[in-house]
């Protein structure tokens, strides 16, 4: 399983446990995911959607009108521009499909009511929307100083369209050109894309809000009395903040900053993100009948183009949830976006699992539902509690099969990284398996779990059972059909994963 957004899709490479090896799939496999991954309503920055474009151009073999997805052996049109197709290529139509629907753009959506929860609150940032999703994968990877080999680049993990564009997997692509473009305290939201586990937080599209703030030397020594008054102002907030994230060996400084205003900075990010929680889930608590106030923790973590670098969770019903990933940005980035004069912090937050919290939402495809019974109960500015309007019976089915033979190693699908080496050998990969029951049956899957695997002893074989969940949000389902998605998913993984049922 792989971990992402809705529980937590951060790109962290080593964790409070001390993990100081780069992130290995499994790490993130069991991290529980959320990033899960934003405009003052709509999009404000054409510098920023241009440049988008322009980026893209160079690749591009021809353009066209036509809006919607076409495809053909050669080359698939998206959004009017032409992608030769390559040994990269693996988005399927279904996610195509996803493209234009920008939940986080539509009035009285859950997604976008909490994104303008969030730009309402950090009043004086730009708020942006890029344009498209579709970005280079060295705007995704290269130039936040992914290394090569790092999980997410492998096909297993994320949508390419070929092997220099992909449907981008988190916010932070953005991060060097609206750096670019001049901006200091911003905003961005957007729908990211990632090739995942099927359950109820789970969701090959969620959307992101990437925050970041940015000060020039000169203005720095105003920070300090900036951070003071923040800390005054939280200081009468119920709020209880446990900061075990100190800077440390492994989480350091960069070399190439003071650590006193390296300090300031984050103090700065911590101190923005209590306010806007508790703004959040301040509200909530006032609600409930729970006397105990909020509690939020700081603790350490790695991404690839921030250090020091911190996750943040809430304890929420019982549990802590980890909600966003942040840290002082690397000076790297900033060099790369032209302004090395500047220094700051940047977050990145995942929309639906904090959406999920905050109206109670049980299932992450409720957010994709149509049906006016879900829409109509979320309202710009409130923040709701979700009344479900009816629990429609599941259907399970099980699948137990013989994995494909092991393939010659270099053959093998996943074992890819764009831009870099090999990823981890692995002829089957989950990833694949809910690809395909996800493409057949849309969002009547509800989970895909492996409820039993062994190896046989004899010839070694190694034998898989899932239990596939179908379940409509909004209507019963009627056996035949259950059983004539579930021939259809057989066929398919017999053809493209070459398992064998039993
Ligand atoms: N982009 C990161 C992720 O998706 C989150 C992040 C954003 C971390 C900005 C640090 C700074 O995991």
């Amino acid at each position: 399983m792989t971990s992402q957004q809705a529980g937590s899709s951060l790109y962290r490479i080593c964790s409070r446990k001390g993990l100081s090896r780069i992130l290995c799939a499994e790490a993130r496999r069991q991290s529980t995911r959320g990033l899960s991954h934003a405009t003052r309503t709509s999009c404000s920055s054409s510098a920023i959607r241009t440049r988008t474009l322009d980026f893209r151009r160079p690749y591009l073999i021809g353009r066209g009108l036509a809006t919607r997805s076409e495809t053909s052996a050669a080359a698939q049109m998206i959004e009017g521009d032409i992608y030769p197709k390559d040994a990269w290529t693996n988005t399927p139509s279904s996610i195509l499909a996803k493209l234009p629907r920008r939940l986080h753009q539509q009035q009285n959506h859950p997604i976008s009511i909490l994104r303008n929860l969030i730009e309402a609150h950090f009043r004086d940032f730009s708020a942006i929307s890029p344009a498209s999703a579709i970005v280079t994968t060295h705007m995704n990877f290269d130039e936040l100083g992914f290394p090569a080999d790092h999980p997410g680049r492998s096909l297993t993990d994320s949508y390419y369209l070929n092997q220099t564009h992909m449907l981008r997997t988190h916010t932070s692509a953005h991060e060097v050109e609206t750096f670019r473009a001049g901006h200091d305290k911003w905003l961005l939201s957007a729908d990211v894309y990632r090739r995942d586990e099927i359950d109820s937080s789970h969701y090959p599209v969620f959307h992101q809000m990437e925050g970041a703030r940015v000060w020039t030397r000169d203005q720095l020594p105003e920070l300090k009395v900036l951070n003071a008054k923040m800390a005054e102002e939280l200081a009468a907030c119920p709020l209880v903040i446990e900061d075990i994230s100190i800077s440390s060996d492994s989480n350091p400084y960069q070399a190439q900053h003071d650590p006193e205003v390296a300090k300031e900075i984050a103090q700065n990010l911590k101190h923005s993100l209590n306010s806007m929680i508790f703004q959040l889930f301040g509200r909530l608590k006032a609600k409930s009948t729970d006397e105990e106030p909020l509690r939020v923790r700081w603790i350490e973590a790695f991404f690839p183009f921030t250090t020091p670098s911190y996750e943040v969770e809430v304890f929420f019903n019982g549990e802590w949830l980890e909600i966003l990933g942040c840290g002082v940005v690397q000076q790297k980035t900033l060099d790369n976006a032209g302004v090395p004069q500047k220094m700051g912090w940047a977050f990145g937050l995942g929309l639906e699992r904090i959406a999920m919290i905050l109206f109670s939402i049980p299932d992450i495809r409720l957010f994709w539902s149509e049906d006016t019974r879900f829409l109509r109960q979320f309202s710009e500015g409130q923040i709701n509690t979700f009344k479900p309007y009816s629990k429609y019976p599941p259907c399970y089915k099980d699948l137990s099969f013989w994995l494909p033979e092991e393939k010659n190693p270099k053959e093998a699908r996943g074992a890819k990284a764009a831009g870099g080496g090999m990823t981890g050998v692995q002829s089957f990969h989950e990833n694949d398996f809910c690809e395909i029951v996800r493409d057949v049956a849309g969002d009547l899957i509800e989970s895909v779990t492996l409820i039993d695997e062994f190896t046989n002893k004899k010839t070694g074989r190694n034998s898989k059972c899932y239990r596939l969940n179908y379940r409509s949000m909004d209507r019963s389902l009627l056996n035949e059909e259950v059983n004539a998605l579930q021939d259809q998913v057989i066929q398919r993984l017999v053809e493209e994963l070459q398992i064998e049922p039993r």
